[in-house]
């Protein structure tokens, strides 16, 4: 379980979050939604402890990692596959060593087993048979498929989805939503899902949070965001479908 409560986080004079909560329940989807520049990236950064915080509580499984040392973090860290919102994959290397990574820098795993890894990881996203490729040579939808491959490699407990069918098409996109429910349902983890695309939100989410001016304004089911009276999330939702 992933807890955050009150969490303040500001640069320079831009108050970015201002007491934010938030819960994330064990084998739960849950999405985030907030308008450009509210702070959705920063609070995915901020579990990492990519950055600091300077005030509140960030608990993960039991344990407050609020004054954790760095070498406690990356233990933590080891819990967590993260997908960026540009794929960052390593350009230099191929596919196969993108997505054998972690596994070749914080495991002592043979080559063997991290072939077979790899090889398991990328049928999964469906996309066996490229590990010789390189990123360059890919499609954008294609990138995100090795980078969750990549994310998944390491067996984490949580993962974490920054905007994963932004600037893909339709069709794409649908196949990386199925991805992310599949990626739940089979490998049982935790998943955190920042996005602006409506549909993948419900679709993929078990909980939906909205983050405005630095809070948690909204946190409940997908039905109960589409049933809301509040006149913010009336418009959210009317200019999503208006561009969905
Ligand atoms: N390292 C940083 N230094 C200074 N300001 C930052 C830094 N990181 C983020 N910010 C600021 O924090 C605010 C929130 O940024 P964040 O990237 O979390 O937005 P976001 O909600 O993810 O937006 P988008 O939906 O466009 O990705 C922005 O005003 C941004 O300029
Ligand atoms: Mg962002």
């Amino acid at each position: 379980m992933v807890l955050l409560e009150n969490i303040h986080k500001s640069f320079g004079e831009n108050e970015v979050l201002r007491g934010l909560d938030l819960e994330i329940g064990e084998g739960q989807t849950m999405v985030i939604l907030g308008q450009s520049g509210c702070g959705k990236s920063v609070l995915l950064k901020l579990i990492l402890r990519l950055m600091n915080q300077e005030e509140g509580l960030i608990v993960i499984d039991d344990e407050d990692t609020t004054d954790f040392s760095e070498n406690q973090m990356m233990r933590v860290r080891k819990k967590f596959g993260m997908l960026f919102q540009s794929s960052a994959l390593f350009d230099s290397i191929s596919v196969a060593d993108n997505v054998a990574y972690m596994l070749n820098e914080h495991t002592d795993m043979s080559r063997t087993e991290i072939a077979n890894r790899v090889k398991e990881m990328l049928s999964f996203v469906d996309l066996s048979g490229v590990e010789e490729m390189m990123p360059a040579d890919l499609s954008g939808g294609m990138k995100k498929r090795v980078a969750l491959a990549r994310a998944l490699a390491f067996k984490p407990h949580y993962i974490l989805y920054d905007e994963p069918t932004t600037g893909l098409d339709p069709l794409t996109a649908k196949t990386i939503n199925e991805l992310i429910r599949n990626t739940q349902e089979r490998l049982d983890v935790t998943s955190i899902v920042v996005t602006h695309d409506l549909i993948s939100a419900f679709y993929v989410g078990d909980r939906l949070a909205l983050i405005q001016e630095g809070v948690t304004s909204f946190c409940g089911t997908p039905q109960e965001f589409a049933a809301s009276t509040d006149p913010f999330i009336v418009e959210y939702l009317a200019c999503g479908r208006e561009y969905n």
